[in-house]
This record gives structure tokens, C-alpha cells and sequence, in this order.
């Protein structure tokens, strides 16, 4: 089954995807920064965790104390909260014309519970096909960075992060795949790059867009 994906017609849908550790959320901001000083408004947002009950379901699938999860649970928790996060903040952003820029979405939970737990991709990409009404970034920017140098940037780690690096291994080939079978909506840059390299390469095809 293909899933051809829904575009929203006003604004701007930005996503950034990759590992841990590859400078996700400081490129999110710089390019939220960039498109304010144009005179664009700009939503900077993230899952999980961005609306109230976000923000529970963050804290149950990252806690260490949570313990084991079922595939499937984990799975879930995470499409509740990209469903709460569209309605109560993307789409409402999108509608008034905005851009909107978020620090993870659909990819990581394609990933991440897909490429690196033992769920089976197309039951669970119907899952989140269906959480979110298949709406998709007009550009996802993956910052693709070597699981072993990006973990090594956390002293400590969630339940996420704690997995073995074979997981994370999995979970980056997932995200390459993702991109490979969709280019035109997909800029992969290497991550090692400096800050100030990897935020000129994300500005300039953000601003063709625009
Ligand atoms: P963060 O540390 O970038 O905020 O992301 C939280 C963690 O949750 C990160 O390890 C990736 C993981 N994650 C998933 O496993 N599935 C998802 O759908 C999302 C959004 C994040």
C-alpha cells in the first residue's frame, strides 16, 4: 500500500529528523531565528512533549523509570502525541499561514519504533499515516550523523538514547531509507559538519522555498 501524503496549502511545514546528538534542535532554532529576521512567523516546536499531554506521554516513553514498553505501547504513545501536537499547534499555525518548524515527527517514530524495534514497517506506518491525517513536511532536513560519535555526547541518557548501538545503527539506516525513497522532500546533510556549515546548507534551500 502507498501512503501519497497530504501538503498544507498555506505555510510552510518544516521538519528536522536524524540520531541523537546531531545538532537538531540548534539548527531548528538558528532557522527559526533566520526566518523571523525576514519577517516570517515562525512556530519552533518538537516532539514529543509539545502540548500538556505531550508532555506526559514525553515523560512516560523517555523516563528510565518507565522500564520495558511493548513495541506497540511505545509505538502509540508516540502517535498520541504527534495527533494532539497537529491539532493543537501545527495545523492551527499552518492554517494562519505560518511556518512551522518542528524537531522530530512521522520519520522518527518510523525509525526509531520501525527500523530499530521489530514492528512491522507498513502496520505501523498506517498507525501514524492515520495519527496524522498523512500530513507531511514540505521539507524534512535529516541530519545524519555516526550513532557512535553522536551518543557520545550524552552523559546521561534516556530510555531512548540507553539502547545498544546496533538500535541506533538501525535507526539511522532508517532514516536514509526514508530520505532515499522521497528526495525531493528530503535534504541529508552530514552532521559533523561545523554549525555555522550545515546552517548556511539548510538556509539556502529553506529560502527557495519561501
Ligand atoms: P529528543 O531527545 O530529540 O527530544 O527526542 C526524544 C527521543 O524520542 C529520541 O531518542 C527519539 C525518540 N523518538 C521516538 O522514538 N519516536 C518518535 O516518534 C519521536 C518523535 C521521538
Amino acid at each position: 500500500m502507498s501512503y501519497p501524503g497530504v501538503y498544507a496549502e498555506r505555510g510552510l511545514f518544516l521538519c528536522f529528523e536524524g540520531g541523537e546528538g546531531g545538532g537538531k534542535s540548534t539548527q531548528a532554532k538558528l532557522l527559526a531565528q533566520r526566518l523571523t529576521e525576514l519577517g516570517r512567523e515562525v512556530l519552533l516546536t518538537h516532539e514529543p512533549g509539545a502540548t500538556e499531554v505531550g508532555q506526559k506521554v514525553r515523560q512516560i516513553v523517555l523516563s528510565p523509570e518507565t522500564g520495558h514498553l511493548d513495541d506497540r505501547t511505545e509505538a502509540l504513545l508516540y502517535a498520541a502525541d504527534k495527533a494532539e501536537h497537529l491539532d493543537k499547534m501545527v495545523r492551527p499555525a499552518l492554517e494562519r499561514g505560518e511556518v512551522v518548524i518542528t524537531d522530530r515527527y512521522v520519520d522518527s517514530s518510523l525509525a526509531y519504533q520501525g527500523a530499530g524495534r521489530a514492528l512491522e514497517p507498513a502496520e505501523l506506518e498506517r498507525v501514524l499515516r492515520w495519527a496524522t491525517g498523512d500530513l507531511r513536511p514540505h521539507l524534512t532536513v535529516l541530519l545524519d550523523l555516526d550513532p557512535a560519535a553522536g551518543l557520545t555526547r550524552f552523559a546521561e541518557r534516556d530510555r531512548i538514547e540507553g539502547e545498544p548501538l546496533e538500535f541506533h545503527l538501525r535507526v539511522r539506516q532508517g532514516f536514509l531509507d526514508l530520505a532515499a525513497a522521497d528526495a525531493e522532500h528530503y535534504l541529508v546533510l552530514d552532521a559533523s559538519g561545523t554549525i555555522e556549515e550545515v546552517a548556511a546548507a539548510i538556509g539556502a534551500r529553506v529560502e527557495a522555498l519561501l
